[in-house]
This record gives structure tokens, C-alpha cells and sequence, in this order.
């Protein structure tokens, strides 16, 4: 099979797009908000310090070594566990069910371009509500037109494959999404909210912070750095040996949470100065903020399409990296042509997607129910808790264990150094399995 399909900035831009995505300029600002600021923000900075970019090199190790699909790396790489660890491999199919409403966010997001071409965003909270509920709760055909326009564009995109498709489309958008953020930062610290969102977010106030509140932070520095379903590991299955792993996962953690931190610095100051509440939720991007854009008159039109772009950007980059893994399984392992394995695939997630929407739509939600909770919910809460925790885990307890230690050390060392090599097995080992149990087991209790 063909390797060495990435340059080597390609690979840290697509890793870092698969990376920075809706995690980043959606869920990180409202949770912030949420969860009250600093002190949430501290910990999922330490989060990805210390478990973060461990389990990050480790899966892109996996890939390296790997050179091919997930279960093909988890079987090839400690043979004599052959039988149990190949089933850890079939993670990869997380992805697809992460898509089943990620796409469909995606699809949100077409929807408020749309209404900032059209000048119809909202000017005030009850128009924004409104606006945002019909769309989710009365407009399920709407909703699936979208959905199916970021399916198509996904599925484009993979057909054109590692060189042609996903580092092209990455290596213009990735660019171009921190031109926009930084933009926006350079316009915000003019307002005199800038140094207010400064201290929101860097200025920790533990009294606010509660134990689902370190869960939170926890699990979502999981999400945000892609880790455990197989994305990081298909791509870096196409590196160059050449290519410093350590490096390389230093720097998309880099990415990803200085695009985090700077989409929040962005909101926060346009929250502060036009005096909204942070504590907004889900529709922190899609309620606050277009009003804000409305008040600035025309420039808010340039700005509102800027941002939408950016997060759409962000989104589809992700969403590429969420299906790339079952594409690269189905054509290396079952030899199907990439035409079918990339349009099968997506037919698939674009199917569940349907029951997804119509699950928060009046007039089927009644039949779509998991327990008390909505399809969409019900397998949104299980990614987030329980399926990715599930990889991540998988992950170092198989390069920690599973794997030949030596060859581990070969792989790094040289790129590592002696000492840092031991604290990141240490993590592999201890610290990265004990933190996702933690992590599992407390959701399950809440
Ligand atoms: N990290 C992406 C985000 O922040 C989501 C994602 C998860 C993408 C897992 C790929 C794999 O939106």
C-alpha cells in the first residue's frame, strides 16, 4: 500500500484540522461559560498537558508504526495479542456515529450563513430563540437538505484522498481559520470587554468549580484533541518516516487549544462589551452572538460571515477526519474501491442522521427516545463519556502494555530524549488509564 502521502506541515495542518473543529469555537465557549471561566479552563489546560498530548503521540504512533487502518495497526503491532486487541481496532467505526449529528451541527451552521447573506439574523433574544428553535424543533427538512450538503461536500472531498483531498482542502482552510480568529481577536481587544474576557477566562475562581465541572473539562479536552477513535492514527498511518511524532503532537495540541482559547477571548469580549450573559449553553454561537453581529450594523455582516465560515471551516475538517478511518478500513481490509467505501459510509451516518433530526423534531420526537432522553442526546452524552474515554483507553493500555516496549522506545527516544520519554511511558501506563476510569466512572454515577 502507499505511504509517505503527507508532507510533513500537511500532516500537523490536517491533524490539527482534524483537531480544531465545532469542540473548539462551539463547545469550548459555552462550556467556559457554563462552567464559570478560569478555573475550568485551568483544568482542561492541565488535562491536555498531562493526558492529552500523551494519548495524542500514542496514537499517532500506533499510525506510524501501523502504516494502515486501525485494526491492521492494532493487529500488526503486538501480534501475540492478536486475537484480543484486533477487536480494539474496530473503534474507528466511532467516528461514523459521531457524524450522525456532528454533520448535522455542520448543517446549523450553513443555515446561519445563509441568514447573515440574507440579513436575517437576529436583533434581539426572543427573535434568536425563535429563529434557532424552529430550525431545530420545526424544520426537520431543512435540517436534512443541510445535513446532506455537508455530507456531500465530506464525502467529495475524501474521494479526492490524502494528497489531492484532505491536505489541500486543510492546508488553505487551516490557514485561513486562524487569519479569521486572530482578525477577530485584533477588532475585539479594542472593546473595553477584551480585558474583562481576559480575566473570565485566565483568572481562576475555584469556588466555581464543582467536581461535573472537572469531568467536563476533562472530557472534553478528550474530544477536542480527537483522541481515541482512529482519526489521528489513519492519518499518521500516511507520514513520512521521517517524521517527528513528538513534534508533530506537540504542535496540534498547540493548535487546537490556542484556536480554543482564542474563539473564547473572541466571544467573550463581544459578550462582555454588548453585555450578554456568558452563561448562555448550546446557543451560546447561535443565539448571543448573531445578535451581537446585527447591533455592529455592516461591519457585524462581515464579521457574522467571517465567524460562520470559520466554525463551518473548522467543522468539515473535523468531519473529513471523523469518516477517513472506516473509508481507509474498508478499502485496505475489504478491498472495496474508495468510490463506494467513502459514499457507503456516508449514506450510512447521513441515514442515522435523519433519525437524529427527527428525534428533537416536534411531531416524531415521542418515537425517537432513549430513556428520558432524545436520540440526538442519548448518543451525543455516549460519545462524550463513554465511546472516546473507551478508545482512549484502549489505546494506552495497548501502547503501554501490548506493545513491545522496546520498539516503543526505538520510536521515540531519539525524538524524545531519555527523560521525557519516561514520564510520557509513565503517563501511557498509569496516569492516561486511571484518569479516563475516573473519568467513565463518574459519568456513569451523575
Ligand atoms: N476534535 C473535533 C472537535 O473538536 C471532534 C473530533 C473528535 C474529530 C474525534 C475527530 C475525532 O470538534
Amino acid at each position: 500500500m502507499q505511504r509517505a502521502n503527507f508532507s510533513r506541515v500537511g500532516f500537523i495542518l490536517a491533524a490539527a484540522g482534524a483537531a480544531v473543529g465545532l469542540g473548539n469555537i462551539w463547545k469550548f465557549p459555552y462550556m467556559t461559560g457554563m462552567y464559570g471561566g478560569g478555573a475550568f479552563v485551568l483544568v482542561y489546560l492541565i488535562t491536555i498537558l498531562f493526558i492529552g498530548v500523551s494519548l495524542l503521540i500514542a496514537e499517532m504512533l500506533m499510525g506510524k508504526m501501523g502504516g494502515s487502518d486501525a485494526v491492521s495497526s492494532f493487529e500488526k503491532e503486538a501480534p501475540r495479542h492478536k486475537w484480543a486487541w484486533a477487536k480494539a481496532g474496530y473503534l474507528f467505526f466511532i467516528g461514523l456515529i459521531i457524524m450522525t449529528f456532528y454533520s448535522v451541527v455542520i448543517g446549523w451552521i450553513f443555515y446561519y450563513i445563509y441568514l447573515t447573506l440574507t440579513n436575517s439574523l437576529p436583533s434581539n433574544m426572543e427573535d434568536a430563540q425563535n429563529i434557532f428553535n424552529h430550525l431545530y424543533h420545526n424544520s426537520w427538512m431543512i435540517q436534512v437538505i443541510l445535513h446532506a450538503i455537508s455530507v456531500v461536500i465530506v464525502g467529495y472531498i475524501l474521494q479526492k484522498g490524502i494528497k489531492g483531498g484532505i491536505e489541500k482542502f486543510n492546508l488553505i482552510l487551516m490557514p485561513l481559520l486562524i487569519v479569521i480568529l486572530l482578525g477577530l481577536c485584533l477588532y475585539a481587544s479594542t472593546f473595553g470587554g477584551f480585558s474583562k474576557a481576559l480575566s473570565f477566562l485566565f483568572v481562576p475562581d475555584f469556588s466555581k468549580l464543582n467536581s461535573e465541572a472537572i469531568i467536563r473539562a476533562v472530557g472534553h479536552s478528550f474530544f477536542t484533541l480527537s483522541i481515541g477513535i482512529g482519526s489521528i492514527m489513519a492519518y499518521a498511518a500516511s507520514l513520512p518516516k521521517s517524521a517527528n511524532i513528538f513534534r508533530s503532537g506537540l504542535w496540534v495540541a498547540f493548535l487546537d487549544t490556542f484556536i480554543a482559547l482564542l474563539a473564547g477571548v473572541v466571544i467573550f469580549s463581544f459578550l462582555f462589551e454588548f453585555g450578554s450573559e456568558p452563561a448562555k449553553g448550546p446557543g451560546l454561537v447561535f443565539m448571543s452572538l448573531p445578535i451581537i453581529f446585527v447591533k455592529l450594523g455592516f461591519v457585524g455582516t462581515i464579521v457574522a460571515l467571517l465567524f460562520f465560515l470559520g466554525m463551518a471551516f473548522a467543522g468539515l475538517t473535523s468531519a473529513i477526519s471523523l469518516v477517513e478511518p472506516t473509508v481507509m478500513y474498508l478499502e485496505r481490509r475489504k478491498g472495496i474501491s474508495k468510490k463506494v467505501a467513502v459514499w457507503g459510509s456516508s449514506f450510512f451516518y447521513f441515514a442515522i442522521g435523519i433519525l437524529m433530526i427527527l428525534s428533537v423534531s416536534d411531531g416524531f420526537k415521542e418515537y425517537l427516545m432513549i430513556g428520558k432522553k432524545s436520540l440526538f442526546d442519548a448518543v451525543e452524552f455516549a460519545v462524550d463519556s463513554f465511546l472516546m474515554p473507551l478508545g482512549g483507553i484502549l489505546i494506552a493500555l495497548f501502547v503501554g502494555y501490548a506493545m513491545n516496549k522496546e520498539a516503543v522506545k526505538d520510536a521515540l527516544k531519539d525524538e524524545m530524549g531519555e527523560t521525557i520519554f519516561k514520564i510520557w511511558y509513565f503517563s501511557i501506563r498509569y496516569i492516561a488509564p486511571l484518569a479516563v476510569l475516573f473519568l467513565s466512572y463518574n459519568a456513569l454515577i451523575s
